[in-house]
């Protein structure tokens, strides 16, 4: 859009060009395959352009396009691609800057999914290694010759552990890598990646971009024209693309972001502060509360904070916890989350920590704070904790 606006009013615009369709607000969707051209001379100069013209369905219609323009100006990046899933974006990424023979570093606390793609990367000789996320610039000690890529996820998944982006980024640079980062928590809100040394931030635009619950769509952002080549091609090659459907609910989703974040926001400091205060919770992993590995980090580089954290049991049955989570009746039970709806999971981490280890008394549940009444998401866990002490 033109001139200097602020955020708050671009997001709300950007993408939208009602001038090139007869007045619409919204980008239609444009559903296609077959492209077809009048000439043999409008095919080839098609073809040449492939990645900027409506030259066939997999390589972007103009409701991708406009999702991509949308992205690309909330995230502050050049310029963005959307794949069909977060994780798809996460692999088109990694594909983009490594070859065999080369060395990755993943933060421990990656996304389950991310960390299981290490397995294939070694297939192709693209050896991986795990580091602590708290390591910061000491990164620098893990960084190898053949190093291409430092991988980020800030928070960390399920335990939400805050990294130093700029140290790490800093110590990255110096060795010649690309820094990526699963920037999904912040859901393009709360975090910029590009002022903190990024190279390529990632959306599973699944959870709060798209934020209703019904799609999956991933978006990758490059800071500058030649890492979106790299992108951009790489996902061409992998035959990746996002359904037209659901670029434009997405599309449509984003322009909501800013109000529902606000409100994830609000709702999640609410139930975080008022689960520190009870007696069953041994720790709350939110990381703006001051009991999060990295809360420091998050006052001096994050905006604000999205819905989604975890918190720690006393040590307590493994049936008491059950008979909590089954007999939720607002909170629901399930894995992905940015979405309206409040959710509540029991998750592990022990099993998928290699660089460092989880250690806890009791068992961690993920809560994701959705779009409901607060006080009845309060009171829907006061009956939780009944159960859990054994009194339901
Ligand atoms: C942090 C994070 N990154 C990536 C993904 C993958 O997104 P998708 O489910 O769209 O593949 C998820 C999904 O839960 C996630 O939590």
């Amino acid at each position: 859009m033109k001139g200097n606006r602020r955020r708050e009013t671009r997001i709300v615009h950007v993408g939208s060009h009602p001038e090139k369709f007869r007045g619409v607000m919204n980008p239609p969707v444009y559903r296609a395959s077959t492209v077809v051209f009048p000439t043999v001379a409008a095919l080839r100069e098609a073809s040449k352009n492939r990645f900027d013209t409506v030259y066939y369905g997999r390589h972007g219609t103009p409701t991708s396009f406009a999702l991509e323009e949308a992205m690309a100006d909330l995230e502050g990046g050049h310029r963005s691609v959307a794949v069909c899933s977060g994780l798809a974006a996460i692999t088109v990424a990694l594909m983009a800057f490594l070859k065999s023979g080369d060395h990755v570093l993943l933060a421990d606390t990656v996304y389950d999914p991310s960390r299981r793609v290490a397995q294939f990367l070694d297939t192709l000789g693209i050896a991986t290694s795990f580091y602590d996320p708290m390591i910061g610039g000491a990164i620098a000690d893990l960084m190898r010759p053949n190093t291409k890529v430092v991988f980020t996820e800030s928070p960390g998944s399920l335990t939400f552990e805050v990294q130093d982006i700029p140290a790490i980024a800093k110590a990255a640079h110096a060795a010649g890598a690309k820094v990526l980062l699963d920037n999904t928590w912040a859901g393009g809100h709360f975090f910029k990646p590009f002022d903190h040394g990024v190279d390529i931030s990632i959306q599973a635009a699944t959870k709060y971009i798209a934020g209703h619950a019904d799609v999956m769509i991933g978006l990758v952002t490059a800071k500058n024209e030649n890492d979106w080549h790299a992108l951009k091609t790489q996902s061409a090659l992998m035959g990746y693309c996002a359904s037209p459907d659901d670029c434009y609910l997405t599309l449509r989703g984003l322009k909501t972001l800013d109000v529902r974040m606000e409100r994830h926001q609000e709702t999640g400091l609410l139930l975080a502060n008022w689960l520190a205060k009870r007696s069953e919770v041994a720790t709350v992993l939110h990381p703006a509360l001051p009991s999060c590995p990295g809360h420091d980090v998050w006052k001096r580089d994050f905006t604000g904070s999205s819905g989604l954290f975890s918190i720690v049991l006393n040590e307590v049955a493994a049936a008491r916890v059950e008979a909590m989570l089954d007999g939720m009746e607002i909170f629901a039970m399930g894995f992905s989350w940015g979405g309206f709806e409040s959710l509540m999971i029991p998750a592990n981490p022990t099993s998928i920590r290699t660089a460092t280890k989880w250690q806890s008394a009791g068992p961690l549940l993920r809560l994701h704070a959705g779009q409901e009444d607060p006080e009845d998401l309060i009171a829907d866990l006061e009956a939780g904790f009944a159960r859990l002490g054994g009194a339901a």
